[in-house]
């Protein structure tokens, strides 16, 4: 079964609650019909209510179902401020200032998580990457164990032969400018746990670098083999290899030449960019020039799902992404 619609059915099924903080913006409301209608999650929209539904009316979109909350009066704003200060007093939070950042959604809509009024957080359509990341960095925070958040995207080819039945994982292209190496031993370890929970794939991780096994020498071939070595000694278990150049990762006969005996090498799935710039760069070559879909970012190693979204994003992808924040809030009990 295709993996939208594996993760769309697991979302009606899951039937959590996410949090739509750009409530007024078109594509948002859009989306919100669909999502409503086919079940996908229960959403509430942040901004004012007259507003909302005005825009709704004028456009003929059918949003009942969904929560309105106007961060600027809500009755929760007090409860949220005192939290706000609680985990952050020490970075200078007071409760005026708490509330005074309350009124933007974005914080509004992190605190609703994290007070556990809501299950997830998409946004992104009108606010750029680091205005959505920031407060949930400061707010959410990483799992246990984490340190770093990245994103993933799942890349969907026609050609079934690529990767996994059609499907490559690629990581990190959207957070970390430039991880050192834990750093990325930590997304390569947390991008093979996503793989395996959202896609159900036997990760084959391979770490990228513009030399295969010493084949060059520099500092930043030195950071992908260090980081390869951290990761593996960490999960005995994992399938990961590295450094290791493109070609070696996904065309046999090279991966045998440049790498002999490697499990990984001609066949990886799960593809470990050394560095933003590759990684961002990359998908989106792959996306462009390949015409594969990418499907993400979906952010990874946070305490609670918050994924952003593209401002050149569609209705579908709003939709597809409230589908895998959902998926990824998981059971509820
Ligand atoms: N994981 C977890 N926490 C983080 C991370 C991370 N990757 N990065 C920063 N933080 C935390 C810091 O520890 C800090 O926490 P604290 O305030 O409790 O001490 C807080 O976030 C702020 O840290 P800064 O270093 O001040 O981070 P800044 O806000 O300057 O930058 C940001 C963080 C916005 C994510 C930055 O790394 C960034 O802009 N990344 C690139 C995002 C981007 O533009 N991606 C490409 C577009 S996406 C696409 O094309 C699909």
């Amino acid at each position: 079964m295709d993996l939208l619609k594996k993760i769309k059915e697991n979302a009606i099924r899951l039937q959590n609650h996410i949090v739509l903080p750009e409530g007024s913006e078109l594509r948002t409301l859009k989306a919100t019909e669909q999502i409503l209608k086919e079940k996908i999650a229960r959403i509430t929209l942040l901004g004012n209510p007259a507003v909302i539904e005005a825009i709704a009316l004028k456009e003929g979109i059918s949003i009942t179902g969904a929560r309105i909350v106007d961060p600027a009066t809500d009755s929760s704003r007090n409860k949220y401020a005192e939290l706000m200060v609680q985990l952050r007093q020490n970075k200078g939070v007071t409760i005026e200032k708490a509330l005074d950042l309350l009124n933007d959604p974005l914080y509004f809509g992190v605190m609703m998580i994290k007070a556990g009024d809501v299950d997830g957080e998409v946004a992104g359509a009108i606010n750029a990457t680091g205005d959505v990341l920031r407060p949930a960095f400061q707010y959410v925070k990483t799992l246990p164990g984490v340190s770093v958040v990245s994103g993933l995207f799942f890349m969907i080819f026609k050609d079934k032969n690529i990767g996994d039945n059609g499907m490559l994982v690629f990581a990190d292209c959207a957070v970390m400018p430039d991880p050192d190496a834990f750093q990325l031993a930590e997304i390569a370890v947390t991008t093979a746990a996503s793989a395996k929970a959202i896609a159900n794939i036997e990760p084959r991780v391979a770490m990228l670098s513009f030399s295969t096994k010493g084949s060059a020498q520099h500092e930043l071939v030195d950071k992908v083999a260090q980081a390869t070595k951290i990761a593996a000694e960490k999960n005995p278990d994992l399938l990961i290899d590295g450094e290791m150049q493109l070609d070696a990762a996904l065309v046999p006969e090279v991966g045998q030449l440049k790498s002999p005996g490697s499990k990984v090498a001609g066949r990886a799935n799960v593809l470990v960019f050394p560095g933003l710039e590759s990684g961002n760069i990359g998908y989106k070559l792959v996306q462009r020039l390949a015409g594969a879909e990418a499907i993400g970012p979906v952010l990874q190693g946070m305490a609670a799902p918050i994924n952003d979204l593209s401002r050149g994003c569609s209705v579908s992808d709003i939709v597809n992404m409230v589908a895998i924040t959902a998926n990824q809030a998981g059971e509820k009990i």
